[in-house]
């Protein structure tokens, strides 16, 4: 009898545990981070998180995602697991990215748009692209685009401003990106062999492109790391990495030789 209670105990402790570690997790901390990020937010980073929760309010993208899943059938190696970003965790970001006026930015695998929404509004850029494979998702965000044009929200915080928004409903490989200055790639689910090809796809992009990359490193010496930080996504807090791509023949050049330093 002691020995039942004893190990009803224990499970029932290690039951406790581990709805504590997720309600830690899950709910507490990025309630805590979401509270400290606003409250060090700018007044324009206020204002357009006023659009975008009110572009977002209703809109479930992981659920269009996972159904569409179950409709394909052939997800190898998991590479269309859902999770997105949080809009504060990326506007701080966009802040280490410095985008320029009229700058182009790319989300490579772009979901349900947040993203693209998130970047078009705190960025000044000419244009802003989401490359999406899942044609439902595709779908969701023209609907976004279509509510975001006529959104009171965003006719009272920017009736002045224009916004170039577009989505690409194909992969990621099969899309040019030479013209983009800051490409956005959500990749924690990226591994492997599908990994390597993203690798040798980012070989086309021009010198002086900046990555957001979450989870993943860039090789050196082609790509500069600027900044690793962890930062909140939908399904917790995550390694971010910021990186520019750089010449390396040009970035030794500039050094000066080793052998202007050596003693006789
Ligand atoms: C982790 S989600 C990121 C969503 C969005 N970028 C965000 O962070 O809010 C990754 C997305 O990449 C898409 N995806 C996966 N492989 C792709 C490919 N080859 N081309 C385009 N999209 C792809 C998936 O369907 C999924 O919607």
């Amino acid at each position: 009898m002691i020995i039942v209670d004893a190990i009803k105990m224990i499970v029932l402790f290690i039951l406790l545990f581990y709805v504590g570690a997720w309600v830690l997790r899950y709910v507490v901390n990025p309630a805590f981070e979401n509270k400290r990020m606003y409250n060090e937010a700018s007044d324009f980073v206020k204002r357009c998180k006023i659009v975008f929760d009110a572009l977002y309010n209703g809109v479930d993208a992981e659920a269009v995602s996972k159904q569409a899943q179950k409709q394909l059938k052939n997800n190898p190696d998991n590479i269309l697991l859902y999770g997105e970003i949080s809009f504060l965790s990326f506007a701080d970001i966009l802040t280490v990215v410095k985008p320029r006026a009229g700058e182009v930015f790319y989300d490579l695998g772009s979901g349900g748009g947040k993203a693209v929404f998130a970047a078009a509004l705190i960025g000044n850029f000419s244009k802003v692209v989401g490359v999406e494979l899942l044609p439902s998702l595709f779908q969701l965000c023209n609907d976004q685009l279509h509510k975001f044009r006529y959104l009171p929200e965003r006719e009272k915080q920017f009736p002045a401003r224009l916004f170039n928004i577009q989505f690409v409903n194909d992969s990621f490989f099969n899309v040019s990106l030479v013209e983009a200055d800051i490409i956005f790639i959500n990749a924690t689910a990226f591994r492997g062999s599908f990994w390597n090809a993203i690798l040798a796809k980012l070989e086309e992009t021009k010198v002086g492109t900046r990555f957001i990359v979450t989870s993943h490193s860039l090789p050196e010496p082609h790509f500069k790391l600027m900044e690793a930080q962890r930062r909140l996504m939908s399904w917790g807090m995550n390694s971010v990495y910021i990186y520019e791509k750089v010449d390396p023949e040009a970035a030794n050049a500039e050094k000066p030789a080793r052998s202007a330093f050596r003693t006789p």
